[in-house]
């Protein structure tokens, strides 16, 4: 983490380097991603904000293949042959033999086409249903969140639980609505708490209660259900009899165990001040940050799996607990037993740049090692907020080493609108990415801090904002850093602790 003042001659105001240039800073060891993770992604004619048009598809070739068949066109336009035939035909409602083959060809595209454009419009309408995608395993008909799993991989039933607001609402999407809803208070009972809790991947559950709100529409426990998961036993309502709608937290997070004294000038951390805050070791070298989520689950950067080895749990260490490298006696080790990494991650663009971590065996939560909040999917961190990132990376661009002792630094949330300004970073942050750091200068994360805690405090409640991701060197002004965007990449997060939580 570079947190000084640091003005870089060769620095250029006007544009980011080409992709042709993307290589001078790279190198190995691995903390750092093998294909241009520090730099500006290439700005590429492909809408940064759209592609991929549906969020992780298990079936991502297939997927996005609809896209791309309108804009190829058929190879013969049918404008041409229209007006061929205009002269002195009437329009052919029916081919001739001599013109059988081109209709048979124009009626193909036309086909082709038409499927193109309606499976897009499809996946466009989609885009914010949850997660899970009907794979090649699925049954015929797929309903998503309807609490029978049509697909072996139950991927239906996936992403179907989220949390919304300050008072962390659940809801649920509603297959009937196809839309999300709130879940009314009435017969609701800490035994679902728990149960959705654990479904999401959770240990338990930790805090539920009504909150009042007029919801429009809602989902209602149905008691009677056989329990398979939270969705098989809602049903639509259109109100709630009480007016109360659950909260739920799964969590006790974002909870800092006093420490004792004060950091001065900012720089070194003090031990327990980020308890979430770990340490990646790949083949027993610190490579990455990551977030402590749950006793079970660390959040880091998809770019830490920079090569296919790395995608072996057995290759790596967690380490928590701890402020220095060289005292690693003292900290927590935990094996892993999964790694997941985003599929739509993209190493030339840097989106969808998030990896969870399952832990062989569950963390023992103390003054040193806790969970940050994941926050709810709709929370906000508004430019100029001050937030914090920490981590043990490099002090410096181009240093040769990452730090030994755990360092932090405040940086400001800056809105997309201005990040993706020209002389910033001209577009090439995606919705799912959020900027932070000083426009001026001086204090940023670099090299080795990826997968690291970007955090916010709200009330009391530290919540991950961001992870650790790119930018264009370290520090530099109008380069700040870029972070995975948590809130955009939860629903995600909980399909996957879902999916492998056994
Ligand atoms: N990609 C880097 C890593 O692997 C993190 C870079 C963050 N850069 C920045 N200027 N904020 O550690």
């Amino acid at each position: 983490m570079t947190s000084f003042p640091n003005v870089y001659e060769n620095y250029l105001p006007e544009h980011v380097q080409p992709p042709s240039n993307r290589n001078t800073q790279e190198e190995y060891p691995p903390p750092y991603p093998s294909a241009g993770g520090d730099y500006p992604p290439p700005y590429s004619s492909v809408g940064a904000g759209q592609y991929p048009p549906y969020p992780y598809p298990s079936t991502a070739s297939a997927q996005y293949q609809p896209y791309y068949i309108p804009a190829q066109g058929p190879t013969h336009p049918p404008t041409q042959i229209t007006q061929r035939n205009v002269p002195h035909q009437k329009p052919a409602r029916s081919c001739s033999p001599q013109r059988k083959t081109y209709c048979c060809v124009i009626s193909l595209f036309l086909t082709l086409s038409a499927l193109g454009i309606g499976a897009y419009v499809i996946l466009r309408f989609v885009k914010d249903s949850p997660t899970g995608s009907s794979s090649s395993h699925c049954q015929a008909v797929v309903t998503r969140c309807n609490g029978i799993s049509e697909c072996a991989d139950n991927s239906d039933e996936l992403g179907c639980v989220r949390f919304s607001g300050t008072s962390s609402q659940l809801e649920v999407y509603g297959w009937q609505d196809k839309r999300w809803l709130p879940v009314c208070y009435t017969a609701w009972s800490p035994s679902l708490a728990d149960k959705t809790c654990k479904q999401l991947g959770y240990r338990s559950s930790y805090q539920t209660q009504g909150t009042t709100g007029q919801p429009s529409s809602s989902l209602v426990v149905n008691t009677t259900k056989q329990i398979t998961n939270i969705q098989s036993v809602l049903s639509n309502s259109l109100q709630c009899t009480t007016k109360e709608t659950v909260s739920l937290k799964c969590i006790d997070c974002g909870k800092r165990i006093k420490t004792s004294g004060r950091i001065v000038g900012g720089v070194p951390a003090l031990l327990g001040k980020w308890p979430w805050q770990v340490s990646l070791h790949y083949k027993s070298r610190h490579v990455c940050g990551g977030t402590i989520i749950s006793e079970d689950w660390v959040v880091t950067a998809g770019h830490c799996f920079f090569e296919d080895e790395a995608f072996d749990p057995s290759k790596w260490k967690v380490y928590s607990g701890f402020i220095s490298q060289r005292q690693l006696s003292g900290a927590t080790l935990r094996y892993v037993s999964k790694i997941t990494s985003h599929r739509s991650y993209s190493s030339d663009t840097n989106d969808y740049d998030i990896a969870l971590m399952k832990l062989q065996k569950p963390l023992e939560f103390t003054a040193q090692v806790r969970p940050a909040c994941l926050p709810t999917y709709n929370q906000e961190f508004p430019h100029g907020m001050a937030c914090w990132i920490t981590g043990f990376g490099r002090t410096k661009e181009g240093a040769t080493s990452t730090s030994d002792i755990l360092l932090e630094a405040t940086v400001n949330i800056i809105g997309s609108g201005t990040c993706n300004r020209r002389r910033i970073y001209n577009g090439a942050v995606t919705q799912r990415m959020i900027c932070a750091g000083k426009l001026s200068g001086g204090v940023d994360s670099c090299q080795g801090d990826s997968g690291g805690p970007l955090v916010c405090e709200v009330s009391g409640t530290w919540y991950l904002a961001g992870v650790t991701s790119w930018g264009h060197g370290c520090a530099r002004i109008n380069r700040p850093g870029v972070y995975a965007q948590v809130t955009q990449l939860s629903n995600w997060m909980f399909s996957q602790m879902e999916a492998n939580s056994n």
